[in-house]
C-alpha cells in the first residue's frame, strides 16, 4: 500500500514558521515519523511539498494512478482554491484533509474549507501527531476499500 503525504505553499518552513502556531519540529522530522509509523504498518509512504497550485494539482493526478490514499495538506489553498479542489474530486482514491492548527479557532478566512467537502475526512488542531493519526485513518479506508 502506498500513501502520499502532500504539503502545500509554505510547509517546507514547518519548524521555522510561526513555531507558536505550528510547532517547531521541520517537515523532515515530521516526514521521518509518518515513515517509521509506515514502516510498523507496512504501508509506504510517498512525500511531496510545493508552494505552487499547479504542481500540487499534478502531484494530485499522479496520485491517482500510483497511489492508495492521500493525506493533504493544503495550507492556505484550503480556503479558495477550487481547482485543488477539483482535483481532489477528480481522482477516485481517498484524500484525508490535515491542519496543524485548528483551522476554527483561529481568523474567520480559515474557518471554511472549500477541500473538505470532497475529503473523506479532516482532522485539524491536533499538531503534526495529527499526520500519524491520519495514516492510519487512510490504511483502514484502503483496507476496507479493498475488502468489500
Ligand atoms: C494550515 C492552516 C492554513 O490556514 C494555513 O494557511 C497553513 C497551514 C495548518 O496546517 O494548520 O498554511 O493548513
Amino acid at each position: 500500500m502506498k500513501i502520499l503525504i502532500l504539503n502545500g505553499p509554505n510547509l517546507n518552513l514547518l519548524g521555522k514558521r510561526e513555531p507558536g502556531i505550528y510547532g517547531s519540529r521541520g517537515l523532515k522530522q515530521v516526514d521521518d515519523e509518518i515513515t517509521s509509523l509506515g514502516n510498523e504498518l507496512g504501508v509506504r509512504a510517498d512525500f511531496f511539498q510545493s508552494n505552487h497550485e499547479g504542481e500540487l494539482v499534478d502531484r494530485l493526478h499522479q496520485a491517482g494512478e500510483n497511489e492508495d490514499a492521500i493525506i493533504f495538506n493544503p495550507g492556505a489553498f484550503t480556503h479558495y482554491s477550487y481547482a485543488l479542489r477539483d482535483a481532489v474530486a477528480a481522482i477516485s482514491i481517498p484524500c484525508i484533509e490535515i491542519h496543524l492548527s485548528n483551522i476554527y479557532a483561529r481568523e474567520e478566512f480559515r474557518h471554511h474549507s472549500v477541500i473538505a467537502p470532497v475529503a473523506a475526512g479532516q482532522i485539524s488542531g491536533l499538531g503534526p501527531k495529527g499526520y500519524l493519526l491520519a495514516l492510519r485513518a487512510a490504511v483502514s479506508l484502503v483496507e476496507k476499500s479493498k475488502e468489500g
